[in-house]
């Protein structure tokens, strides 16, 4: 059944009628389609649209709701040997404790790119130096240990090199196509972006090997568990950035 909401949420779970009809300027009001429902047939990349909880249960679970989101949360959870279901109730009680999450499908395409500027541009390109710092410390200082992350470092000057080329091909041409409104005429940059992407997870795959899914050993000193906790966080960050970019921006830009 339909419900009103606001803002993604739906408007009887914190306004009640009385409310509503009191407040002194008009609502903008929108529908819930049934494709916001937490269904397991419903794609990764629409829950992960619609619920921003999903994407940090998504992430926790390691199901990939960026690159590959449009399957079924039903045929992910399969590959995985997990129970759909399961993963519904964790999005729900997420949500529940969880802040009003913005709806960026139904956003202005120019006030997303903005988000995504503040929010994760910048925000790599100040989080990337100082992992590489704690990463060649740690390969330095625990060298001699069998379970010192050889390579995180290298990894991360790897995603660090891929990314500044890749943000700046975004801010330099392809952001303001769209914000011209000529998103339309991007298929071809956003292709390429796409195919960045890729390489961008596969890097992250290679970290999660190199830090053992982001588990520290016993002997790890602090500075090796703070470089795991900021690389696990990376992940979920460049997770969103790319969720954002391919299952929202891109697909919007080129409708026009
Ligand atoms: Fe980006
Ligand atoms: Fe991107």
């Amino acid at each position: 059944m339909a419900r009103q909401v606001l803002g993604g949420w739906p408007i009887d779970s914190f306004l009640g009628p009385a409310c509503v009809r009191a407040l002194p300027i008009p609502l903008r009001i929108e529908t819930m389609s049934t494709t916001d429902a937490l269904s397991p047939e419903t794609t990764l990349a629409d829950l992960a649209t619609k619920h921003t909880a999903a994407s940090r249960v998504f992430h926790a679970h390691g199901l990939d709701f960026c690159c590959h989101g449009q399957i079924p949360l039903s045929q992910a959870c399969t590959a995985a040997n997990l129970d759909p279901n399961a993963i519904l109730d964790e999005i729900r009680a997420a949500t529940r404790s969880d802040e009003p999450s913005e709806s960026w499908d139904e956003r202005p395409l120019p006030e997303l790119i903005d988000h995504i500027l503040t929010a994760y541009h910048e925000d790599h390109r100040s989080e990337l130096p100082r992992l590489i710092e704690m990463a060649e410390k740690v390969e330095r200082v625990h060298a001699e240990k069998p379970t010192c992350p050889a390579g995180l470092a290298a990894n991360l000057h790897a995603i660090q090199a891929d990314l500044d080329m890749h943000m700046m091909k975004e801010e330099e041409i392809l952001f303001p196509l769209i914000r011209s409104g000529r998103g339309q005429m991007a298929g071809g940059p956003i292709q390429v972006m796409e195919r960045e992407h890729e390489d961008v997870a596969r890097l992250l795959e290679r970290q999660r090997e190199l830090t053992s899914n982001y588990n520290p050993p016993e002997e790890a000193c602090n500075t090796w568990r703070a470089l795991f906790l900021g690389c696990k966080d990376l992940e979920r960050a460049l997770m969103e950035h790319i969720h954002l970019e391919n299952n929202v921006l891109f697909p919007r830009a080129l409708r026009g």
